[in-house]
């Protein structure tokens, strides 16, 4: 298996995106940057960030502001409640001295799943959390083959145990980012691009021809 993360790593190399949340560690960025993503593209929250990362730099800038300019920044976003549970979290950080070191600390974080706590504590931290989400179903489920639908129960913890042992625990960062790349830009819902990929020698749904049923759900 390591030759599914070496492989996954080297193409991000040469083809991932260089996003300005991607060249820090610092957890108070990557946690901004991850709640904005979380309903938005990439295009669209770009100038978000930069706007918001400028105007609060760190947990205390954004805990000191009043809500109402914390929400103008968020204005045009959408999914409003993001930006109103950035503000309570930041402000119980503020009292409690600062960003979470821990997982069961930022997974604590209002509005904070396991996706968002995983990305953070992995970007951040080198913790070895792997993301599960969308791009990271359609890239597991068509190179081993997996029919278990992603909506069900069984499949969301088949996901998260297999997607946990690919993990490359010794660069968790890179692997977590290289996975989500590779699922937005190679191995795409729509017409993944199979004859140039990495990993087609070795991808199950491509061996059986069957990239674009997979993955599985079974409520559209
Ligand atoms: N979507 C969610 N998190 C992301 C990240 N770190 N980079 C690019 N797209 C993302």
């Amino acid at each position: 298996m390591e030759n599914f993360s070496r492989k996954l790593i080297d193409w991000y190399r040469e083809n991932g995106r260089d996003l300005p949340w991607r060249r820090t560690k610092d957890p108070y960025l990557i946690w901004i940057s991850e709640i904005i993503l979380q309903q938005t593209r990439v295009a669209q929250g770009y100038d978000y960030y930069q706007r918001f990362v400028t105007r609060f730099p760190d947990v205390y800038a954004l805990a000191a502001a009043d809500e109402d300019e914390v929400m103008r920044y968020w204005q045009g976003l959408g999914y409003y409640s993001r930006a109103r549970n950035l503000h309570a979290a930041a402000r119980s950080m503020a009292e409690a001295g600062g960003f979470p070191v821990t997982y069961a600390g930022v997974r604590a974080l209002k509005g904070v799943g396991e996706y968002t706590a995983a990305a953070i504590c992995s970007f951040a931290y080198d913790m070895p959390y792997a993301v599960v989400d969308g791009n990271v179903y359609r890239v597991l489920s068509r190179w081993l083959g997996i029919d278990t639908p992603i909506d069900s129960a069984e499949g969301k913890k088949l996901f998260v145990r297999v997607a946990d042992e690919l993990l490359d625990r010794d660069r968790p960062d890179l692997y977590n980012q290289a996975i989500m790349d590779f699922g937005a830009l190679q191995c795409t819902p729509v017409a993944p691009d199979c004859l140039f990929c990495p990993l087609n020698d070795s991808c199950v749904a491509r061996l059986k021809g069957i990239a674009g049923s997979l993955p599985v759900k079974q409520h559209k």
